[in-house]
């Protein structure tokens, strides 16, 4: 596992080198979910998997950006499920996007990924890595080298509401659960990059972010395998929550095809708690 954290450290190091000198702007393609590539998620996902090509320990790759399994070592243990680029229309207008991996041993499921990582490209560079034993570690960037800041463990009430997808487009009882919390004293934050949004509410301790099944996407946006899962998990072992629309633990979930998308919740006790009362009243 060492080997794939220091990895994604390079990698990291050499996306947040591209995203400060490339090019931005669209390539000639699209991605499975139907999404115009940016120059930039094609690089970012060249540049993934060139990495992991040296990395003997992982069999196979699954790409935001490509289309099916990428096998890369027969005998290797790790599936790397990764977002290369999250977020990566923002880079257009400078706000913070990120890189999230899932490392999974066996079936692609929730309950196969053994280890997570993201990188939030902002201001400065960091990293977090989690795995089953203990909280997420929090690193930062300092003239190429990640240095340890703390492990990261939230509390059981936040004061963040980061209320994903078109509100025209939000369950009734979907408005009314975003507005009891701004009623509670929430504030609003949500920047639309799942990585900086996030990585806020477990860096301030705790809060909200959702992104439901809406009128237009009754399955929401979110892309099980390399950006929900991956999250679900850190949020869990830093003592927080990951559950669906239905109140099931996302890390339960077993996603049929590589590009899945789920409706998702990630927080704390309190506001979970809360949103579990508010959603059974909608039947
Ligand atoms: P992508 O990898 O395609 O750039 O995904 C960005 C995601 C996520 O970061 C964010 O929370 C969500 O899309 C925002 O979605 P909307 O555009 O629907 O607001
Ligand atoms: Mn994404
Ligand atoms: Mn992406």
């Amino acid at each position: 596992m060492l080997t794939i954290f220091d990895t994604i450290k390079d990698i990291a190091i050499k996306i947040d080198h591209e995203i400060k000198t490339e090019d931005l702007g669209y390539s000639d393609s699209s991605n499975t979910s139907g999404e115009e590539q940016l120059k930039l998620d094609v690089k970012s996902d060249y540049i993934v998997e060139q990495a992991f090509k040296d990395v003997s320990i992982v069999k196979a790759l699954v790409s935001e950006e490509k289309d099916g399994v990428l096998e890369l070592h027969a005998d290797g243990k790790y599936t790397v499920c990764y977002d290369p680029l999250d977020g990566s229309s923002l880079a257009d207008v400078n706000l913070s996007v990120g890189s999230i991996f899932g490392i999974y041993e066996g079936e692609l499921t929730g309950e196969n990924l053994v280890a997570s990582a993201y990188v939030v490209y902002g201001p400065r560079i960091e990293l977090v890595l989690a795995t089953k034993e203990g909280r997420p570690k929090h690193y930062r960037a300092q003239d190429g080298l990640f240095n340890f800041i703390s492990e990261i463990t939230l509390k059981d009430k936040g004061n963040i509401n980061a209320p994903g997808g078109t509100q025209q487009h939000w369950a009734e009882y979907h408005k009314r659960y975003v507005d009891a919390l701004f009623k509670d004293g929430y504030r609003l934050r949500y920047s639309g990059g799942m990585v900086p949004d996030l990585h806020q509410i477990l860096l301030k301790g705790g809060g909200i972010f959702s992104y439901p099944g809406t009128t237009d996407r009754p399955k929401g946006k979110l892309r099980q395998l390399f950006e929900v899962l991956p999250f679900a998990f850190i949020f869990e072992q830093a003592g927080g929550h990951a559950i669906n629309e239905q109140g099931i633990r996302l890390l339960d979930l077993v996603p049929a095809h590589p590009h899945d998308t789920t409706p998702c919740f990630f927080g704390t006790t309190y506001e979970m708690v809360a949103l579990k009362a508010l959603y059974r009243m909608k039947i």
